[in-house]
Parts: structure tokens; sequence; C-alpha cells
């Protein structure tokens, strides 16, 4: 029996949530190309077009942008819970060990009944931004800020994270960077979540199953750590021998590459654009002319490999324009992913197979017990 290490290239399910052609830098939701989506959509809208199959009419938007706002509030049982956590506790650990607790606020856990999928979903888009709004300024002793109603989804959460009312400009390109996020058909996290609804476990162990494996730093994590590499050049002379130390010994360029994109990430091309505008507002940085001198000369090695920036390389950079601590920038991933997660789970249920692969055993038989005296 051949083993398929790391699945590469193998689907393991039927999906029409969303579609990649890595060679030529496609991405679509639901087969509407990205970049149309980040003009057009908003994050919620496009949250329900992922998990819904199409894009809302005007009341069934008004009346999920509803319910997600109506979630916004945190039981007194939830937020003391936060409290007691130890406040070095890492954000994607919160959001990990409080998901699974919201289900019981959720009169309905039963995986196969479509009203599931609606309530769960709201209740994590509504209340996953405000934990992790809340978890920073509870872990850092700040007052909490509670949510405004007034605000639009992604406005909400800038102004809960930073205690500052954003600009619209900074409104927006925070929820376009949540439309780029929403989804990316079956990745290390997603199959994660549909290994665990294939048991039939609720949404909420899905998600938080989910957020597990995206917090490794070979998926969602990368963010956090390029924005670290990048904080850790203090001159952009330093970037192309800092660089080559980096490959010499062997170690990954963080924010580059991708299984899938042999060209250009299309997010990662859009987030650049973002970029742009925000700084032409906020003013340039010292971050982003090294991001720019890094990717430049990064890709002068690693291009002839296909190796390309990915949607983590200009994430963090964005986010810490918006104010957003570093330690945050995968729950902020997760916060947007969880509209893909959903999508996936409600589309595997319908015809669900329980999941259980198998392996090629590669250890010995007929071993005995040796008892402790008598161990080597
Ligand atoms: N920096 C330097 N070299 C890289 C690299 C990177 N970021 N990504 C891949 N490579 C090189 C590998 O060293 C390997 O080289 P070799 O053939 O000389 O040994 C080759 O490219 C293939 O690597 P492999 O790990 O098999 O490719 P993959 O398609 O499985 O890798 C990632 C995908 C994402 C795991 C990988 O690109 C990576 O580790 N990137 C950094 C982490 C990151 O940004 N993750 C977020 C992804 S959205």
């Amino acid at each position: 029996m051949k083993v398929y290490s790391g699945l590469a290239g193998i689907p393991v399910v039927k999906s029409s949530i969303s579609y990649i052609d890595g060679e030529r830098g496609i991405l679509e939701y639901r087969g509407i190309p990205i970049q149309e989506l980040v003009e057009h959509s908003d994050f919620l809208e496009t949250a329900y077009l992922l998990v819904f199959g199409k894009l809302p009419a005007k009341e069934e938007y008004t009346r999920f942008v509803s319910d997600v706002k109506e979630n916004q509030y945190l039981d007194m049982s939830v937020l003391n819970f936060l409290k007691e956590l130890p406040k070095t506790t890492h954000p994607m650990k919160v959001l990990q060990s409080v998901i699974p607790v919201l289900s019981a606020y959720d009169k309905n856990t039963d995986v196969l009944d479509p009203q599931h999928h609606y309530s769960s979903l709201v209740k994590m888009l509504g209340q996953v931004p405000v934990i992790t709004a809340l978890w920073k300024r509870i872990s850092v002793g700040e007052n909490i800020v509670e949510p405004d109603s007034s605000l639009s989804y992604s406005e909400n959460f800038l102004y809960m994270i930073t205690g500052r009312r954003p600009d619209p400009v900074e409104g927006r390109v925070f929820d376009r960077c949540l439309i780029l996020h929403a989804e990316h058909t079956m990745n290390a996290s997603t199959f994660t979540a549909v290994v665990a609804v294939s048991t039939l476990a609720d949404f909420y162990s899905a998600v938080s199953s989910a957020v597990g494996s995206l917090s490794g730093r070979l998926h969602g994590g990368a963010n956090e750590k390029v924005y670290q590499m990048l904080s850790k050049i203090d001159s952009p002379e330093k970037i192309p021998a800092f660089i080559d130390r980096m490959l010499q010994n062997k170690k990954r360029i963080m924010g580059f590459g991708h299984r899938v994109y042999k060209t250009y990430d299309p997010r990662a091309k859009l987030l650049k654009k973002m970029l742009t505008e925000i700084s032409s507002l906020k003013g340039g940085s010292r971050l982003i002319k090294t991001a720019e001198v890094f990717e430049k000369e990064a890709l002068k090695r690693l291009e002839s490999k296909k190796i390309y920036p990915n949607i983590d390389f200009y994430s963090g950079v964005l986010y810490s324009i918006l104010g957003i601590p570093s330690r945050f920038y995968t729950s902020v991933f997760a916060m947007a992913r969880i509209a893909g997660w959903v999508a996936h789970c409600k589309e595997y249920v319908k015809e669900n197979k329980l999941f259980r692969p198998t392996q090629v055993y590669d250890g010995g038989h007929n071993i005995h017990y040796v008892p402790p005296e008598k161990r080597g």
C-alpha cells in the first residue's frame, strides 16, 4: 500500500464552495472571482454566499446581519471564563477553548439540522471577534469596550480591540481582509473541521478543532511569524544578507510559498494594493518599506522555484497599521475562516461519511512484555 504523505493532491471531498487555479493565480468563491467580492461585497454578505451557496436577497442579508449583531453580547459566564484564564494564554488557545463553550448557549446542537448550521454560524460570527477583542484588553489589563451596534461588523472589531473609533477607510480595508481570509478550499484546518464533523460532532467542536489546526506556523500562524521576522530587520540594506543567511541555514521564509499557488497568490496581490491605500491615509511606515524590499529580494532568490508571497506576507503588515497587536493576527484569520469552515461542514454532513483512513503498519510483532527491573 502506498502512503500519501500529507495527502498532497488527493481529493477528499467534492465541493462547490471555492476554486483555486494555482498556476494562473485564480481564486473564486461559489464561482465569483475574489477580486469582485473584494470590490463589491462585504464580509458578512460573503460569509452568507459561502455557507448558503448564493448571494442573499435584501431581506435575507438584513436578517443575517441583525442575527450576527444580536450575538455580539457575551454571556457573563463566558466573560468570567475569559477573566480566569492566565493572561499569557495565546489568543488562538483562547478561541480553541472558548468556542466549544458557546454550544451551551445554542438550543440546537443537532449537527444534521439546518437550524444548527444557521444558529452556530451567527453565534460564532457574532461572538468570536468580540472574544478576540476582549481577550486583547483583558490580557493587558485594559478596560473592556462594549460592542457598538451603530458600527459595521469590521469597524466594531477594530473599535473593540483598539478602543479607538476607526476611520471608515480602515473599516473597509479590514473588512476586505476578512473577505480574503474567509475560505480557501481543502486546506489543513478545513480538513480538520470536516474530519471532526464527519463523526457528527457539532459545528462548535468542528470549528474549535480547526482553530487548533490553523494555529501552526505552516498554516495560519505564519502571519504572526512574518511580522516578527520583518520587525527584527532595522534597515532595508540588511535584507539581502538576512535572506541569504536564512536560505543557507535551510530556514523557511515565512509568508512565502504555497502548496497550491505556483504563481503570485491573488490574495497577496490584493493585500499589497490595500497597503498602498491605507498608507496614503496613515502615512508610510518603516515596516511597509521593509516588507517591499524584502519581497523584491526574496523573489530574486525564490521565483525560479515558483515560490511567491502568500496571503500571510502582507496581512500582518496591514494589521499592524490598523493597530492590531501581532499576537492576534492568526485569531483575525480564524474569525474570517469561520465562514469557510462552517460552509464545508454544512456541505459535508449532507452526505456524511465518517473519515477513517488507514495506515501502513511499520512496527514489530510478538514482542513480549518486560518487567521494569529487567529493562536495560
Ligand atoms: N522559504 C524557503 N524555501 C521554501 C519555502 C519558503 N517559504 N517554501 C518552500 N520552500 C522550498 C523548500 O525548502 C523545498 O526546497 P527543496 O526542494 O530544495 O528541499 C521546496 O521549496 C518545496 O517545499 P515543500 O515544503 O515540499 O513545499 P510545499 O508546497 O509543501 O510548501 C508551505 C508549502 C506553505 C508549507 C511552504 O511554502 C512553507 O513552509 N512556507 C512558509 C510558511 C508559510 O508562509 N505558510 C503559510 C502558507 S499560506
